[in-house]
């Protein structure tokens, strides 16, 4: 692991919903986001991971003409981002429906993955006029790209919705070994 110090705290967006009704047998909210021209629905039945791994290897989509905001509906979903220009690349993102629609910058490298529960996430896009689904779904292999590799092993920021609120989690490179001691805290999907 690469440990990065200083500089300025990447912080990541999460567009909220706005909740009508909940109860134990309701869920009724606004799951609007502004400006988005796309309305993709990734379902992971089981334990599924988007997209799938080359080998042994992680893959990761990485878009140019699309800013993602991928909201839960069903169950939880862990997200990874990395972008080898950010101050911190590497971010782990246990998503669940509170925490509203994760925005995902344009050149920013991503995966998600379930729990053996599945998942159902709506990605509300917002696509500009060069916007190819030929181009913009074309998984990156860890296996290729010795840039992405190098993002991939700095020490991740983690991102987990605890006492009602999102909490930003950065362990430092003495402290990492409790993050091995955290992550049963951290739902598993
Ligand atoms: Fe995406």
């Amino acid at each position: 692991m690469i440990c990065r110090k200083g500089g300025l705290q990447m912080l990541l967006h999460f567009v909220p919903i706005h909740v009508f009704r909940e109860t134990p047998q309701v869920s009724f909210f606004d799951a609007g986001v502004n400006g988005s021209n796309g309305a993709d629905v990734v379902i992971h039945h089981k334990n599924a991971i988007s997209p799938p791994d080359d080998g042994n290897f992680e893959q990761y989509y990485i878009h140019n003409h699309q800013v993602d905001h991928n909201l839960v509906i069903e169950g939880s979903r862990k997200f990874t981002l990395i972008n080898p220009k950010w101050d911190e690349p590497h971010h782990v993102i246990f998503l669940n429906r509170a925490m509203g629609a994760l925005q995902i910058p344009i050149g920013t490298y991503h995966r998600s993955e379930s729990g053996k529960e599945g998942s159902i996430v709506l990605n509300q896009a917002t696509r500009d006029d060069l916007f190819d689904q030929r181009k913009e779904f074309t998984p990156v292999s860890l296996r290729s790209n010795k840039q992405l590799r190098k993002a991939r092993q700095t020490h991740p920021v983690y991102w987990i919705w605890e006492e009602e609120r999102i909490k930003r989690l950065k362990l430092d490179c003495k402290g990492y070994s409790k993050s091995i001691k955290l992550e049963p805290l951290i739902p598993a999907h």
